[in-house]
């Protein structure tokens, strides 16, 4: 479908950060228009669903609704990742909740079993009947990518891999070992009433909004903040800054300091890093000096979208003595953080809804929106002009 917001509308979006205005509130509100940015963004990119590293034997697996495709990703028994389609074949039943372990999937309505490969094994009176071939019944595949042990998904089966894409970023982490660390807790989506994009990570609103949750454990005002980070590759949606400070080994916690061991082979510069990465469009990683924090979020519709945390660390740390306790401690001292964020977000959302809502002008530290608006921008441009290619084939051709 064509941009239901005119394109010109966001020419005013993109460009120097003096100049540049925010997207436009419908792109935030309106049905219409998250219907065209769904084929626009997510349609055509790589999606992060969760990591490899939760479902680690033969038989693991996990559950996601992605934009109202029921995903069932399931460790093999060669050790290799398949997500699947996790509709039974017969009448459209989910097969699997949650997350788990399995030798088989069997149905719940009637009862139908699927290997761990998505291949039917039985279904109950139906051997007689000679149109029915099990041998042609499978839980169809999605294409799908692993990166530093994160599963990503395309529902597109003509993009790039996406391991070009990121490649050198996993040169810019490769001292964090990201593809050996695992998760303290499994990921759980959580609701959030708000557009996806409300989500955009920046700095600007830490000293305000989080002036007595954050900043009294990790004062930004004290800190640089690099937006020209290296890891940033803005026109592949990789949108980076680092928060760099004097002293190493500094972590938002109730002490200041990281509260785990710190990430064997981080140099010295490196310790002094907090390194902030989206991948867009829905991924924000967080490399700090003793773990790395991811967020990943999904929309479900114009105006609400779920939202995940999880926090990753290497064996050494989550086996270490006391490791439990500690880490329910940091995660406590964040908690109010992440209260205040979903007040602003669900805030910021009722606040669109205004036929007086803004186009506001950006902050310096908001750099980082206006490199996503960029991304995004384009994304309309190309979606919008291969509807208006689509449009102009003549009928039947
Ligand atoms: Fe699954 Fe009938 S819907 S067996």
């Amino acid at each position: 479908m064509r941009s239901p917001i005119a394109l010109e509308e966001f020419d005013a979006s993109c460009g120097d950060i003096n100049e540049v205005v925010s997207l436009p509130p419908a792109t935030f509100t309106s049905g219409e228009f998250y219907d065209f940015e769904l084929d626009a963004v997510f349609g055509h990119e790589w999606l992060c669903i969760g990591r490899a590293t939760d479902i680690p034997n033969k038989g693991d697996y996990f559950t996601v609704d992605a934009l109202g495709e029921q995903l069932l990703v399931v460790r093999q028994a060669d050790g290799s990742i398949r997500v699947q389609s996790n509709v039974c074949r017969h009448r459209a039943m989910k097969l699997a909740t949650g997350n788990g372990n399995a030798r088989r999937f069997k149905c719940d309505y009637h009862s139908w079993v699927y290997g761990l490969d998505g291949e039917l094994q039985s279904a109950p009176d139906l051997n007689d009947n000679p149109c029915f071939v099990k041998s042609e019944v499978k839980l169809p595949e999605i294409r799908s990518e692993i990166w530093e042990n994160f599963v990503f998904v395309t529902f597109d089966p003509d993009i790039p891999p996406l391991s070009g894409r990121l490649s050198n970023l996993s040169s810019y982490l490769a001292n964090w070992g990201l593809s050996e660390l695992k998760s303290a807790s499994k990921h759980e989506f959580f609701p959030v009433n708000c557009n996806w994009k409300i989500f955009g990570d920046e700095c600007y609103h830490c000293a305000h909004l989080h002036s007595k949750s954050w900043c009294p454990m990790f004062d930004t005002a004290s800190e640089r903040i690099d937006y020209d980070s290296l890891a940033n590759e803005p026109e592949k949606g990789i949108i980076a800054y680092d928060l760099v400070s004097l002293e190493k080994d500094l972590s938002p916690t109730r002490t200041g300091k990281n509260l785990q061991p710190v990430l064997p082979d981080l140099t010295d510069d490196q310790r002094r890093l907090l390194v902030y990465v989206t991948v867009a469009p829905n991924l924000l990683l967080i490399a700090m000096p003793d773990k790395v924090k991811y967020f990943m979020w999904l929309p479900t519709g114009a105006t609400t979208s779920v939202f995940a945390a999880t926090w990753l660390y290497p064996d050494s740390t989550l086996a270490k003595p006391g490791f439990e306790d500690e880490w329910k401690m940091e995660v406590e001292d964040l908690k109010q953080v992440m209260v205040e964020d979903v007040y602003a977000w669900e805030s910021v959302q009722n606040g669109m809804f205004s036929r007086n809502a803004p186009r506001g002008r950006y902050a310096p530290s908001e750099v980082v929106l206006v490199r996503l608006n960029e991304w995004l921008v384009d994304k309309y441009r190309t979606a919008d002009a291969r509807a208006a290619a689509d449009a102009s084939v003549p009928a039947g051709v």
